[in-house]
């Protein structure tokens, strides 16, 4: 079986960290004789340097023919000097919405070694396990802007079938996780977050009756997040709110670099890619976590690439690593990008069973 990759690696520590999940597919594939190929393209403000454009046309039809996309980060203080400018992130946008892949996949798990890494108490912090699913393709990030000398919009829309799509990808994982979902809108408000709050309940009641539903408002969920957050199972929520919640996620585990995410659709090529940016104020360094892109090519295993037994492996190498305490900088450690790497690489355990 083939299978093959495309990697946009973008900007600042994007290349640094698709770089070592690339060296760690490598080395699982040498083990496993997975099939993997992978095929490098510019994207972001590299592309835009290169070629005018963030998201040029040969690498969106590369991306077609990808089985998925592994994706570092994109942007950076040289692209946003210009207001007018086209900016790196609207390659990203075009990116997710070309493929349409309306559901991004955002897993939170407290690793035991890193709880006092959190700035959250252990008893708080022990034991969290959740999943955020983000809308990715509607709401505010895709809809029309203005602006003049004096005054500025932002179209925020989502439609009922956009709503009703993501609600039973939601509600299909938390039926085969603990059963709970719980949806984030801020309908005291808004009137998208109404329809938001109208459909997700029908969906769930029509279709998942067997999963239990609440609903919060968004500005108390952030409060939640650090209060009780392990009272949460699957999380659903808007394109905006899931943004900024995701990142409240990830400091919570102990660091932005820990958290992965698989951006998918009904069908074609998903986008797996860490949930940070490109983090100028590191990039070159090579001191940036790649765990986060690591558990992103291990997401890309299961979902896209139909080899399970292999994403496991790469998993507990993973866990494995920040057990024995190989942590980056953010961590409070000392190791590089490339000691993490090799650490992972170093602990990939393939059983008789899986290598069978
Ligand atoms: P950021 O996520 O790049 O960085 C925030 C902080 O977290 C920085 O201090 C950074 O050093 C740290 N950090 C992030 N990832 C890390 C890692 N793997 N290891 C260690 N430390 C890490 O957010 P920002 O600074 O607000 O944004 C910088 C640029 O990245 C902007 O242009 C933004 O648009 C872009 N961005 C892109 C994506 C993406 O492509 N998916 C996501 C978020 C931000
Ligand atoms: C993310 C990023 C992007 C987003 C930006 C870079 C467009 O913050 O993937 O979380 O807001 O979706
Ligand atoms: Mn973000």
């Amino acid at each position: 079986m083939s299978r093959h990759v495309v990697v946009l690696g973008g900007d600042g520590i994007g290349p640094e960290v698709t770089g070592a999940a690339v060296e760690v597919l490598r080395a699982l594939d040498a083990q496993l004789r997975l099939g993997l190929s992978f095929e490098t393209h510019t994207f972001g403000g590299a592309a835009i340097d290169a070629h005018g454009d963030p998201f040029p046309a040969h690498v969106l039809a590369a991306c077609r023919k990808a089985d998925a996309i592994l994706l570092g980060a994109v942007g950076g203080p040289q692209w946003a000097r210009v207001p007018t400018a086209i900016r790196p992130e609207a390659g990203l946008l075009r990116l997710r919405s070309e493929l349409g892949l309306y559901a991004n996949i955002r897993p939170l798990n407290v690793h035991p070694a890193l709880v006092d890494a959190s700035p959250l108490k252990r008893e708080r912090i022990e034991g969290v396990d959740l999943v955020v699913v983000r809308e990715l393709t509607g709401g505010i990030y895709f809809g029309q802007r203005t602006r003049s000398d004096s005054r500025a919009t932002d179209e925020c829309a989502y439609s009922v079938a956009e709503v009703e799509r993501v609600t039973r990808t939601a509600a299909t994982l938390a039926r085969n996780r603990r059963g709970k979902l719980t949806s984030v809108d801020k309908a005291n408000v808004l009137e998208t977050s109404r329809l938001w709050r109208d459909v997700v309940t029908r969906v769930v009641r029509d279709e998942f009756p067997d999963v239990q539903l609440e609903h919060l408002l968004v500005d108390a969920m952030a409060m939640y997040l650090v209060s009780r957050p392990r009272d949460f199972d699957v999380i659903v929520t808007e394109n905006l709110f899931g943004d900024v919640l995701t990142d409240e996620c990830a400091a919570v585990s102990g660091s932005l670099g820990l958290m992965p995410s698989a951006s998918v659709g009904d069908s074609g090529p998903g986008v797996y890619e860490p949930i940070h940016g490109s983090a100028p104020d590191i990039a070159g360094q090579g001191v940036a976590n790649p765990y986060g892109t690591i558990l992103s090519a291990a997401m890309m295993l299961r979902q896209s690439l139909h080899a399970p037994e292999a994403a496991d492996v790469l998993e507990a190498a993973v866990h494995r690593a920040i057990s024995d305490r190989m942590l980056t900088r953010d961590l409070g450690g000392t190791a590089t990008t490339a000691h993490a790497t090799t650490a992972v690489v170093e602990r990939l355990r393939v059983t008789d069973a899986v290598a069978a």
